[in-house]
């Protein structure tokens, strides 16, 4: 499967895929990598892993975020991309573009979904005492973060953690988990039931 893995940052989980798919029997391959911001550290990390790069600003498209995700899912479609891996992307996708792509977007998020949704999660999970975290890999659905599971793993938190330590004990767990998440789609073993297909 021809897999894109949008960024907007540093991109370790990014890493994480690339070098998971080195492996010669790995269900998917990793085509292309693009940004929402030209200036994302894991760009120059993907190129020197040999990775095709893109990179589509955001920002001269204001408000119109619609118009953003068109040229994006041109870039996609021109790599003949099958399935895209959200890793670290800070932008909230339309109804549009996740209506076109589903079943074939996933996400990872750093928190226990449907528990803290959105941003800050680790401070907010530190803020209201909670004794385990982690993350999820999951179907992005136009519901900001609130698509079905695909897999989730769990950390304790312990005494003393700040947002700093938690943040790190949580990213490993991501870094194992979203290869894991991504083999499971990529072969087809886990797949988006959508209302019509499940009627049987
Ligand atoms: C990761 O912790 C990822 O779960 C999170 O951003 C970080 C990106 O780090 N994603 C979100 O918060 C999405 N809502 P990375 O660039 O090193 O992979």
């Amino acid at each position: 499967m021809r897999t894109a893995i949008l960024i907007s940052g540093r991109g370790s989980n990014m890493v994480a895929l690339i070098e998971a798919a080195q492996a010669a029997d790995f269900p998917a391959e990793i085509a292309l990598v693009a940004a929402n911001l030209p200036e994302a550290g894991g760009l120059e990390r993907a190129r020197l892993a040999g990775i095709a790069t893109a990179a589509v600003d955001h920002r001269p498209f204001g408000k119109d975020r619609e118009a953003f995700e068109r040229k994006l899912d041109e870039v996609l479609r021109v790599n003949q991309i099958e399935l895209i891996a959200l890793a670290g992307f800070m932008r909230v996708l339309t109804p549009w573009f996740v209506t076109r792509w589903q079943g074939r977007l996933i996400n990872i998020h750093p928190s226990l979904l449907p528990l803290y949704r959105g941003t800050h999660t680790h401070a907010r999970a530190l803020e209201a005492g909670a004794t385990e975290h982690g993350c999820t890999v999951h179907f992005v659905v136009p519901e900001l973060d609130s698509g079905p599971m695909i897999a989730q793993a769990k950390v304790p938190v312990l005494p003393g953690d700040d947002e700093a330590s938690l943040s790190a004990r949580v990213l490993e767990q991501e870094h194992l988990l979203y290869p894991e998440a991504l083999k499971l789609v990529a072969s087809g073993e886990v797949r988006l039931e959508t209302g019509a297909a499940a009627g049987g």
